[in-house]
């Protein structure tokens, strides 16, 4: 690309390696895919705080936060919602590079934009979480009242609705979260991710 035609790389001599001896743990980037309402948020919200008691750096990227920032000029259409994914992807790299265990809640329905995503980090970098749960309940659940929209067309593109989600076809970890609490459910990422960052 011409734009990037006299750009070189500036190597840093502080090294990711460098960071994560300071942190005490390995860096990586955990990436949960689900439905709206099936539990993404607030699981990651809980592993979070579970990892920030156990003296472990973390940071959470939440796709609605997200949108009031750095993507507030993306809508939901499939090229947005690429991009939105892209940028998330990105910018957890370099926390990551940081030595930050990142979680990032995004409902990324495509299985390509997510395999994009995993390909910036190294193999045992990216960790996919599919977070599971029905059509049918995520409707009951409502948290927001956003289904309940889009039946009514108020809110057009709407995952599960009018737009499709495409489950991940191998995750590293599967969360059902129909039949268990969030702590239950909080509590079996961060079991994984205790064996994964040893
Ligand atoms: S995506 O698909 O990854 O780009 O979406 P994401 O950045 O995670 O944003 C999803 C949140 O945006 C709200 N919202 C919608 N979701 C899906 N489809 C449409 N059309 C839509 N419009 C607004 C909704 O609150 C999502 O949050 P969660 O936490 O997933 O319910």
């Amino acid at each position: 690309m011409e734009s990037r035609k006299h750009i070189t790389w500036s190597q840093s001599q502080v090294s990711k390696e460098n960071r994560q001896k300071l942190h005490n743990h390995k860096s990586c980037m955990v990436w949960l895919t689900g439905l709206s309402g099936s539990g993404k948020s607030t699981i990651a919200n809980i592993v979070q705080t579970k990892l920030y008691e156990l003296n472990m750096s973390t940071y959470l990227l939440d796709g609605d936060n997200l949108r009031h920032g750095i993507n507030k000029n993306l809508g939901f259409s499939n090229e947005d919602r690429k991009e939105n994914i892209r940028r998330t992807a990105e910018i957890g790299k370099l926390f990551v590079d940081a030595g930050i265990v990142v979680l990032a809640a995004l409902i990324s329905p495509f299985e390509e934009d997510r395999k994009l995503a995993r390909f910036l980090f190294n193999e045992d970098e990216f960790i996919e979480i599919y977070v599971e749960c029905s059509l049918e309940e995520c409707e009951l659940r409502d948290p927001k009242g956003l289904y309940k929209k889009a039946r009514l067309g108020e809110i057009k593109n709407f995952t599960g609705i009018d737009q499709i989600y495409e489950p991940p076809q191998s995750p590293e970890l599967v969360i059902s979260t129909i039949s268990k609490s969030p702590e239950e459910c909080a509590n079996e990422l961060v079991n994984y991710l205790i064996e994964r960052l040893k």
